[in-house]
């Protein structure tokens, strides 16, 4: 292991894992693998699942190292995109493991984003009732948000995340130069997320954000390796405090979501990816929170000017803000709202966050046009 790489250490008692953030360490799967799962690495029978954008540029190498270490290894890729968290995906991976007669010793492997990680998980905590799983991830929102807290699963029709599981993983191993070959607008959407935590949990990671915007444009791996390594303690520091979203902590973490899927929801599909919605979404949620007296203009100015260093839209896109009636309807529908009332996760300064009840939807509204 390199001396640059990071662990962060997810205490969850015999759930506990750890999270390994290198430069290049996609090539030691080999060596670790078979450390996080204590076993030697020619009794390891493996499935990674990878997408069609991952496969050639980074899912190969890991399972040319894992064969050379000795594993026996099976890779299955799927089409890239949201529409490959299905029902059928699923199928498709639970046939593989059946055709490699999967028992106990098989492990699920995730290389890709968010999409391949929860479905990957959701198949390896399903299979058999659960086989270990082992997440490598090659987004930015994938490495900072979904491989952390053990959420897994796939869509339904009818909504989005309806069929899952909690499931931890044994290990994740973050490769940073994995980013080297994400699209523009996929990296700056999962830059989104890092500045989030900032907001909600963290002044001094904010102010270290805002230091390094240089950095972060250039997608400088050292700076990238300290930001990925913070996000992944500020999350996982929520998810050991409600690892089953039963305590209503965990709720912190959608920070400008309330407003987010609504804009998501109404843009039609593809139009705003997931982060550029929560950069708009968190404007607009700070700009409430300062309607109802609760932080400063200047926090809402100095997150605007983050994001918008960062080149994430900060201003809600003209044929969704005059929609105001679909989007309370959307921000009802956020399973945040109680009864009638609107719930939203607001600032009283950056570094902290609550959860506000019984907002009026015409304050809300007022919000999404900049007072500027
Ligand atoms: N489990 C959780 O806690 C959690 C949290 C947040 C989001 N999610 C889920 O994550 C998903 C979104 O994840 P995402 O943003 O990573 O999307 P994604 O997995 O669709 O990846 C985005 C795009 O980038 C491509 N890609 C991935 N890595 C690449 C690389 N290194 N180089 C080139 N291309 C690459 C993919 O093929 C895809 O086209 C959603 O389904 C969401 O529900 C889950
Ligand atoms: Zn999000």
């Amino acid at each position: 292991m390199s001396t640059s790489d990071l662990i962060v250490h997810v205490e969850l008692g015999s759930r506990s894992y750890d999270i390994r953030i290198g430069d290049g360490c996609l090539a030691d799967a080999g060596e670790q693998l078979p450390r996080w799962l204590g076993a030697e690495p020619n009794l390891l029978r493996i499935l990674i699942v990878t997408d069609s954008a991952v496969q050639v540029p980074h899912a190969e190498t890991v399972s040319e190292q894992l064969r050379k270490a000795g594993a026996e290894v099976k890779t299955c890729s799927i089409p890239s995109g949201e529409k490959s968290k299905s029902f059928q995906q699923a199928q498709e991976l639970y046939d593989a493991l059946v055709e490699m007669a999967a028992d106990r010793r098989t492990v699920v492997v995730a290389v890709g984003g968010g999409v391949v990680g929860d479905l990957a998980g959701f198949v390896a905590a399903t299979y058999a009732r659960g086989l270990r799983f082992v997440q490598m991830p090659t987004t930015l929102l994938a490495m900072v948000d979904s491989s952390v807290g053990g959420k897994t699963g796939i869509n339904h029709v009818r909504g989005k995340n309806l069929i899952g599981a909690f499931h931890q993983p044994s290990g994740v191993l973050i490769d940073s130069r994995t980013l080297a070959t994400l699209p523009d607008r996929e990296y700056r959407s999962g830059l989104a997320e890092v500045v989030k935590y900032g907001v909600i949990l963290d002044y001094d990671f904010f102010c270290f954000l805002e230091n390094h915007v240089d950095a972060l444009n250039e997608r400088r791996s050292d700076v990238l390796r300290r930001v990925i390594a913070r996000s992944c303690q500020l999350k996982a520091a929520v998810v050991q405090k409600d690892e089953f979203e039963t305590t209503g902590l965990r709720a912190v973490l959608n920070y400008g979501h309330t407003f987010a899927h609504a804009f998501e929801a109404l843009a039609g599909y593809g139009a705003l990816l997931h982060g550029e919605a929560v950069s708009i979404g968190m404007v607009c949620a700070s700009r409430l929170a300062e309607k109802l007296n609760r932080i400063s203009s200047e926090d809402t100015r100095r997150q605007t000017c983050l994001l918008q260093a960062l080149r994430l839209p900060v201003d809600v896109p003209a044929e969704i803000g005059t929609q105001h009636e679909e989007i309370v309807r959307c921000m009802m529908l956020d399973k945040k709202t109680e009864g009638r009332e609107l719930r939203f996760v607001l600032p009283s300064c950056i570094g902290h966050v609550e959860t506000v009840k019984g907002v009026p939807s015409a304050l809300a509204i007022e919000c999404l046009e900049s007072s500027k």
